[in-house]
């Protein structure tokens, strides 16, 4: 309460003092330089009242306004962190972050929020196309027509460290942007964001591919 009778007294100084500048107009007494003076003193006058407001200028400072003294207050019962509990599942899904117990920080998800079939994979592949190839072009080398008609080249996706980046990493730059990319929120809904991600893997994968990894019966065909 003290504070407000503060506030109020400052207001009435504000009023004597607007008082005075417009007596001083109406006399025309006084020269222009001080009149500028008298803004300069009103100008302090303001400015002490602002920094006079009852305020929390600092976290956890204390505070007489609330009766526990603390200006910082408690969370409301049943208030869950965001990075905890219920939400973490959607963490992974829409946001493409994993919790990190160790860091107590949410990463980039190194798992998909759900299996990937080959539907998927195709539906990835026709949504990639529709999207980023404008600019990353089909095989993901960054020379689509938008970035050979004078737009910013994208990186290749065929070098190291983006092939060393989770999937979590590839959503959160669909989701977000990253640079001059725009984000695809908007366009592309969550589980088809996913798929391009996984269609992008394949894309990596079919460039930097180990002929050990072909089954037996079709590493005879390789020429
Ligand atoms: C209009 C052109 C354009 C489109 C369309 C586009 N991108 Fe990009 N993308 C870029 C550019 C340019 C960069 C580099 C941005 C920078 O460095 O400022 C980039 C960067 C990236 C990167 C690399 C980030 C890094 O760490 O280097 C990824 C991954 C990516 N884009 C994925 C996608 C996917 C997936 C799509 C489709 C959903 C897409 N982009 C659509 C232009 C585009």
């Amino acid at each position: 309460m003290i504070r407000f009778t503060n506030r109020f007294l400052n207001f009435q100084s504000l009023e004597k003092c607007a008082t005075a500048i417009s007596n001083h107009w109406k006399n025309a007494a006084i020269g222009a330089a001080m009149i500028a003076g008298l803004f300069v003193v009103s100008g302090c006058e303001l400015r002490r009242a602002m920094y006079d407001q009852p305020k929390i200028a600092r976290p956890l400072m204390e505070s007489t306004f609330w009766a526990d003294g603390m200006g910082s207050r408690p969370l409301v019962e049943g208030v869950v962190p965001w990075s905890d509990g219920p939400y973490i599942e959607d963490a992974l899904l829409t946001d493409g972050k994993q919790f990190n117990a160790a860091t107590t920080n949410l990463m980039d998800a190194v798992i998909f929020p759900f299996p990937i079939t080959a539907d998927d994979l195709a539906r990835g592949k026709e949504r990639f196309e529709i999207f980023c190839t404008p600019c990353h072009d089909r095989a993901g080398t960054g020379n689509g027509m938008i970035a050979n008609r004078g737009f910013k080249h994208p990186p290749t996706y065929h070098q190291d460290r983006l092939r060393a980046a989770v999937p979590g990493y590839f959503y959160g730059v669909i989701k977000n942007g990253f640079g001059v990319m725009q984000g695809y929120a908007p366009q592309i809904p969550v589980e088809d964001r996913w798929r391009i991600v996984a269609y992008v893997r394949a894309l990596q994968f079919s460039q930097n591919a180990d002929p050990m990894d072909l089954p037996p019966e079709l590493a005879g065909q390789l020429k």
